[in-house]
């Protein structure tokens, strides 16, 4: 196999070693692994899982930045109800206050099968496709199938202002 750009059916062509499809999720959590693999490579470890990390760190992740909203105001307080959320669609994103004043943000995306998690209630954000729920105050599992807690987004408020940060 040749090394450089590859091109696919459609004619884009792609960085070597990124994987059509790969979900914004997939290279975060590369990225964690990425860290643990150098780690490991500091500690005498193989290089194995050296070459899938570069390869994750370097599929261009940045270019998705702008298109959660980030930076953008995305509410404003009073349209999140204590004790319960809303759920931000276009920026992918919940925002949650489970105090007075105090809010919480987690990826919309479900960490079961990547559906977008459809509603909050009952102190709960919940998964329309297969029931999972997770706290609002932490994004932690309460009901499977998803095992992983939603990942959590920075938000700030500024004024009456939501912002994603
Ligand atoms: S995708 Fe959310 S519960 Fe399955």
């Amino acid at each position: 196999m040749p090394q450089g750009s590859e091109t696919q059916a459609d004619g884009t062509e792609q960085a070597p070693g990124a994987e059509p499809g790969r979900t914004r999720r997939g290279l975060l959590i590369g990225a964690g692994i990425a860290g643990v693999a150098g780690l490991a490579a500091a500690c005498g470890g193989s290089g194995d899982g050296d070459d899938a990390g570069g390869s994750d760190a370097g599929s261009g992740s940045s270019a998705g930045g702008g298109a959660d909203g980030s930076g953008a105001a995305l509410a404003s307080a009073g349209e999140i109800p204590v004790g319960g959320g809303k759920v931000f669609e276009d920026a992918k994103v919940v925002v949650c206050q489970p105090r007075q004043g105090q809010f919480t943000a987690f990826s919309a995306t479900c960490t079961h099968r990547g559906c977008s998690v459809g509603s909050v209630s009952g102190g709960t954000i919940n998964c329309p496709c297969h029931g999972s729920k997770f706290k609002i105050t932490d994004g932690s599992v309460v009901n499977p199938p998803a095992d992983e807690p939603l990942k959590a987004r920075k938000v700030t408020v500024q004024g009456d202002k939501i912002m994603l940060a």
